[in-house]
């Protein structure tokens, strides 16, 4: 299973799915990553990409005339990679129509709150302000909305009385990248359908 990974930051997830492969040289993981693409340069995750020995590709919104044009660009980069998985691993950009024609039902993202609560960019600032004692994280399938896609998997973390934004999601990103390597292992290893808002894989 041919794996492109999007990434916007720091790119644990990616590090995450990176030692999940390298772990398993006889390929029993099931996936390997053949590139790595961002919105942005300058990122962390993009070293880890050529670390790793990864082609890498950059596409940025400011470099398109329009909105569309940009989506078009970022489907084409990704498709001349021909993966059968696309996992947005912190890529933190909504695509838009075209790429979605080529991809929807194979594109993966996580989510670092329990969907469909707190969707968005901020949704660790937003659970903490609501007052929730429990989040987590969300791997979904991608759909037109934000952060509205079929549900795979959710795990589940805590909130401590003295948790500020970046301690709890530093604790919702440990479970969030087991829970990432499980689920496109998973995906890679056993195909998977999608029925309605059901995610059955076998
Ligand atoms: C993750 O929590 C992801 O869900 C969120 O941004 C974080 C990305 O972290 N949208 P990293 O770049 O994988 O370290």
């Amino acid at each position: 299973c041919r794996l492109v990974v999007l990434v916007s930051g720091s790119g644990t997830n990616l590090q995450a799915l990176l030692d999940a492969v390298a772990a398993a040289p006889d390929g029993s993981y099931g996936a390997e990553i053949v590139a790595v693409g961002a919105d942005r340069g300058d990122i962390a995750g993009l070293e880890r990409a050529e670390r790793a020995g990864l082609p890498v590709f950059v596409c940025r919104v400011r470099d398109h005339a329009t909105r569309g044009a940009w989506d078009r660009a970022l489907a084409e980069a990704t498709a001349a990679y021909e993966p059968d998985l696309v996992v947005s691993a912190g890529f933190m950009k909504i695509v838009g129509r075209e790429f979605l024609a080529r991809f929807g039902g194979r594109f993966v993202n996580t989510h670092p709150a329990l969907l469909p609560s707190f969707p968005g960019a901020h949704g660790v600032r937003d659970a903490l302000a609501y007052g929730v004692k429990v989040t987590g994280c969300t791997v979904h399938f991608v759909d037109d909305g934000v952060d509205t896609g079929p549900i795979i998997a959710q795990g589940v973390v805590e909130v401590r009385d003295e948790d500020d934004e970046s301690a709890l999601h530093e604790r919702i990103k440990e479970v969030e990248r087991q829970l990432l390597v499980d689920v496109v292992g998973r995906l890679a290893r056993n195909g998977y359908r999608i029925e309605g808002r059901k995610v059955l894989i076998p």
